[in-house]
């Protein structure tokens, strides 16, 4: 059964309070966060007050995934708002290897994401020191886009270099995950399937969640 994160992007920022709500009740284990810097993608999202308000609300593992350019800068911030797995993108960090370190010093979950153009085995040299690998579906900036078809042979890339690695590391797929195809994701390997717009425009959000939660 995969683990259901919930993308806060798609909530009503309006609602806020009421969309965690929602998420706490759900079978969901963690909640997806999206922070976007208008540098490395051509969108600004929210930063540390609104997710330091969502810890306050959340009782599931705070998964934040940082599309923001040098990330390092900010390591230690998003540890005091509450982050439990923070990931930053490959094509981001420069010292992507010192980085991993200093995310587990501050004693979270350390993940790497990757774009759709960029290759599984260039995580070959850094797949033994991460806890998650998030493989976007999507060119990261938006929610509500296509799915990406060729996520599919990644994903089994990911799992084939993982075993062959003896690592032990989550896949995550990120960007037009949907009840249509988080079956599938789910037996090529995924663990971990981020949703927004699947979950958040459809008129009852919980049990499109508890559905791919039971998969
Ligand atoms: C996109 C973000 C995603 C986004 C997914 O850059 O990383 O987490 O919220 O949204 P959907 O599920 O609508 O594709
Ligand atoms: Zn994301």
């Amino acid at each position: 059964m995969p683990i259901i994160a919930p993308s806060v992007l798609a909530a009503d920022f309006a609602n806020l309070q009421r969309d965690i709500e929602m998420i706490n009740r759900s079978d969901a284990q963690w909640i997806h966060l999206d922070v976007m810097d208008g540098v490395f993608v051509p969108n600004i999202s929210y930063g540390m007050p609104v997710i330091k308000a969502i810890d306050e609300l959340s009782d599931k593992v705070m998964d934040v995934h940082l599309m923001i350019v040098q990330p390092e800068r900010y390591i230690k911030d998003f540890k005091e708002v509450g982050a439990d797995v923070l990931t930053v993108h490959y094509e981001a960090s420069t010292h992507l290897h010192r980085t991993i370190q200093a995310i587990k010093d501050e004693g979270m979950k350390a993940g790497v994401a990757l774009n759709p153009h960029t290759p599984v085995h260039l995580m070959e040299d850094i797949i033994k020191d991460i806890d998650l690998l998030l493989i976007m579906s999507v060119n990261p900036g938006f929610g509500g886009q296509k799915f990406i078809q060729h996520t599919y042979e990644k994903i089994v890339q990911a799992a084939e270099l993982i075993d062959r690695k003896n690592a032990e590391v989550l896949i995550e797929i990120d960007g037009g995950v949907s009840p249509g195809n988080a079956a599938q994701l789910t037996q090529l390997g995924a663990d971990v399937l981020v949703a927004g717009s699947a979950v958040f425009s459809a008129p009852h959000p919980e049990e499109v969640i508890n559905e791919m939660a039971y998969l």
